[in-house]
């Protein structure tokens, strides 16, 4: 079916993306579409082994081209595995990340710039772009709070990005804006500094207005 869609969530590490994503797939089965919910890196059994290669803290700093490489061999194989198949049996796929987070870590934060990413980009997925692509943004400094209190909560400790300091994640944030400014049409910026319920109030308008 042709009117399945391939919604990508994006932001920073605490930005809220991924509770939004599942909220947002309960509001979209709640109206008896089927969804996929899936993720970057990662998604396949190969994806994810190559996503704990890449999250490991083990390794320490890792050169932003090696870090591209592994992304866009987990990228290429969950198109042709799962977002792809899912996607022309009239399933709507939400994926927590996909290039644009390249273009914004790698790209923008270790400082590739785009030009090698969408290289590898055309190279991996032929320059495939999700559908639409919504934008949790907040300032860095409330992201990087956020995450260390989820990181007191429980869970595996912080991982080999986790450890970034503020001036990568600004680096990734501007990147992020501007890919925005090149591509309003595909973007939708939820500000995310508010409640959770403020926020989720904005994904619900951006929903109502892509699935009208
Ligand atoms: P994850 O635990 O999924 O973090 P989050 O919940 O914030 O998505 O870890 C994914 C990390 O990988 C995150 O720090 C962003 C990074 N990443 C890249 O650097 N490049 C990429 O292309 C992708 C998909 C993720």
């Amino acid at each position: 079916m042709a009117d399945a869609k391939f919604l990508t969530f994006e932001g920073l590490d605490g930005s809220g993306k991924s509770t939004h994503l599942r909220r947002a797939a309960e509001w979209l089965r709640a109206r008896g579409d089927e969804v996929l919910v899936t993720h970057e890196p990662g998604g396949t059994p190969l994806g994810n082994a190559i996503r704990g290669l890449f999250l490991d803290a083990r390794w320490g700093r890792m050169d932003g081209k090696v870090e591209a490489l592994l992304v866009f061999a987990s990228r290429r194989q969950h198109l042709l595995e799962l977002v792809e198949p899912t996607l022309d049996s009239g399933v709507h796929v939400l994926c927590d990340r996909f290039t644009d987070s390249s273009l914004a870590y790698q790209g923008g934060g270790r400082g590739l710039g785009a030009d090698w990413i969408l290289e590898l980009d055309g190279l991996a997925t032929c320059g495939r772009r999700p559908d639409a692509t919504l934008l949790f943004d907040l300032q860095p400094e409330a992201a990087m709070q956020r995450g260390q209190k989820n990181d007191r909560k429980g869970g595996d400790g912080p991982d080999r990005l986790d450890v970034e300091g503020l001036s990568f994640y600004r680096a990734v944030r501007d990147t992020y804006l501007d890919l925005v400014a090149a591509e309003p049409g595909r973007f939708r910026v939820v500000d995310s500094e508010g409640e959770r319920e403020e926020t989720w109030r904005q994904v619900e308008v951006v929903l109502e207005d892509l699935f009208r």
